[in-house]
């Protein structure tokens, strides 16, 4: 197909090339874009990508290596193996995107990192059923609310969980998984209410055999998550919630890989037994360990309120005729 444009556009002449007025034609150049927050998305990021260029002096060498690394971060992706993810997550990109698009709310419950191993398969199961069936795995019992910042019950709130088996592999790291394992999506009931039987979450190293492993190798960091469960939350008029729970005391908790961990989150085990009528009630074992979380989610209003007054904020901050249009930012 020949290109959309075949005239020459009508915009003001581009200076002869300097290192210091690239920056400029390439926005002149880019300023025809009908799309204002596109255009504001890719003036900041030019702004950025050579002022990086020009502080470090950035070599043609070190330009065509990270080319390249990019390169191999495609080649390794699959539809299970998200290594742009993985990047994004190791970079703490992932972590400051969710933390910008999701800023905590009074009681609601922090977000954190989706990380790379969320599939669409998950099935959807009852009450009490058992989503892990790693026979290693320490039992554990999952009890949790799901309620509004104003303390009240949500139901049929759909609640996507994951973890990984007792070896810290998530199913999708098995070449012959044939159906989802370690994941599943339960409803909450009336009460609000998810409970589940899982396993003890243990600590892993994250995919470190792709271009982001060495990346890190390079930078003498090690792979490792602390122990955690993922959850993700879903019902019409709330605000999407990704989360994750983490166990205190992991030898990671301080250190993980992909910066997950928030004081919120982190949880203490207990056991079945310490919640009077709860092992009868459930048919569970006094002795099984306990997972106990109350979640508040945020309505979708709530959200998109407390984003447009964050995005304003900014917006006046870099005092340049800047404006907010649907909690995003974009020229005047
Ligand atoms: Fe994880």
């Amino acid at each position: 197909m020949p290109p959309k444009q075949h005239t020459p556009p009508d915009l003001p002449p581009m200076k002869d090339l300097t290192i210091e007025n690239i920056t400029d034609n390439v926005h002149t150049i880019n300023s025809k874009c009908p799309d204002p927050r596109l255009q504001f998305l890719l003036q900041r990021l030019v702004n950025h990508l050579h002022d990086f260029a020009r502080e470090t002096r950035l070599s043609v060498a070190e330009w065509e290596k990270a080319i390249e690394f990019l390169v191999d971060v495609g080649k390794i992706s699959t539809d299970v193996r998200h290594e742009f993810v993985l990047l994004s997550d190791v970079l703490g990109l992932s972590l400051l995107v969710d933390g910008i698009n999701h800023p905590k709310m009074k009681n609601s419950t922090e977000g954190t990192v989706l990380g790379p191993f969320h599939t669409l398969d998950a099935h959807h199961v009852e009450h009490g059923h058992q989503i892990s069936h790693d026979p290693e795995g320490e039992p554990l019992f999952a009890f949790c609310t799901v309620k509004d910042t104003q303390g009240k019950p949500i139901p049929n709130v759909a609640v996507d969980v994951w973890e990984t088996d007792s070896k810290g592999f998530y199913d999708v790291q098995y070449e012959d998984r044939t159906t989802p394992d370690g994941r599943a999506i339960v409803e909450s009931d009336e009460n609000g209410i998810i409970q589940f039987k899982a396993i003890v979450p243990v600590p892993y190293p994250i995919p470190n055999d792709g271009p982001v492993g060495k990346l890190l190798e390079r930078l003498n960091r090690h792979c490792y998550r602390p122990s955690h469960m993922h959850f993700m939350f879903k019902k019409e008029g709330f605000d999407r919630l990704i989360t994750a729970l983490y166990l205190r005391g992991d030898p990671f908790e301080t250190s993980d890989a992909v910066f997950g961990v928030k004081d919120s989150l982190v949880i203490e085990l207990g056991k079945v037994g310490d919640v009077e009528g709860l092992a009868d009630k459930y048919g569970v074992s006094p002795d099984t360990k306990l997972l106990r979380y109350d979640f508040v989610l945020i309505t979708e209003e709530e959200a998109k309120q407390v984003q447009e007054e964050e995005a304003w904020k900014e917006a006046k901050r870099q005092d340049c005729n800047l404006k907010v249009v649907n909690g995003l930012i974009v020229p005047q």
